[in-house]
């Protein structure tokens, strides 16, 4: 079983996706390390995020950087959503996680375009969501608790950017595949979020079944 969980930053998805493959005991890839690993490249050989050939370059770095704690932080965030647009940086860690998709288990891979370009054919699909404030005070509290400074208010800004930006890029936008279900997490506990995200992935599996007779 493969299921692909997207959605803006903060919105709840990887704690969702963590969740589901351990409710289900699948191997779990949280696609934003990915780009933020990119991101944290280009920072350390004082490179250009803007400049595709840069980041590029960067495509190329060590798996152990993926375990880095501090590639959480908010500045390699803004960073990735900028790496994140170059059609080519796509691409370089397209295979990965396609590969990482089609493991014989199954999967769960969280991200912006796994519904729609990494796995479209995933047996369930969510698109996680919750208003830019809620969003902004959760990543707000998480960066309190890390000790950085940030006030809410520049949170909810780099929020908002960062959504803009992974929004109306050309290759592979934030936007909900069509068949996924949206799951807004506003109002609800953790606990309750994951309680209903195993419920549309048991409602998607019981209509696949059905489909295929
Ligand atoms: O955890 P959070 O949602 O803040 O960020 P993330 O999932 O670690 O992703 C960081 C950035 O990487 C995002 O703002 C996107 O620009 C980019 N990203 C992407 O383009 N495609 C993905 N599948 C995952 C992340
Ligand atoms: O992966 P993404 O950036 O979408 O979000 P996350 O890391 O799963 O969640 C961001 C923060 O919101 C974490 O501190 C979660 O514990 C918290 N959260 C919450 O308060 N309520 C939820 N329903 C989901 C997550």
């Amino acid at each position: 079983m493969i299921i692909a969980v997207d959605g803006p930053a903060a919105s709840g998805k990887g704690t969702i996706a963590r969740a589901l493959a351990r409710h289900y005991d699948l191997p779990h890839l949280d696609t934003g390390l990915l780009y933020r690993a990119v991101a944290a490249t280009v920072l350390r050989h004082e490179l250009n995020p803007a400049k595709e050939a840069d980041a590029v370059a960067a495509c190329d770095f060590d798996d152990l950087l993926l375990a880095d704690p501090a590639l959480r932080d908010d500045e390699i965030g803004k960073v990735a959503s900028i790496v994140s647009a170059h059609p080519l940086v796509r691409a370089a860690l397209l295979q990965r996680q396609k590969r990482f998709a089609a493991q014989e288990d199954g999967a769960v891979l969280d991200g912006r375009d796994i519904g729609t370009v990494i796995a479209p054919n995933a047996d369930a699909k969510l698109f996680v969501k919750a208003t830019p404030t809620i969003r902004a005070r959760r990543r707000h509290a998480e960066l309190h608790a890390h000790g950085s400074s940030l006030t809410f208010d520049q949170v909810l800004a780099d929020i908002r950017a960062r959504d803009q930006r992974d929004s109306t890029r050309s290759t592979a936008p934030l936007v909900a595949a069509e068949d996924a279900a949206t799951l807004d997490t506003s109002f609800l506990s953790i606990e309750a979020a994951v309680q209903k995200a195993i419920d549309l992935v048991e409602a998607a599996r019981a209509r696949k079944a059905a489909a295929c007779g």
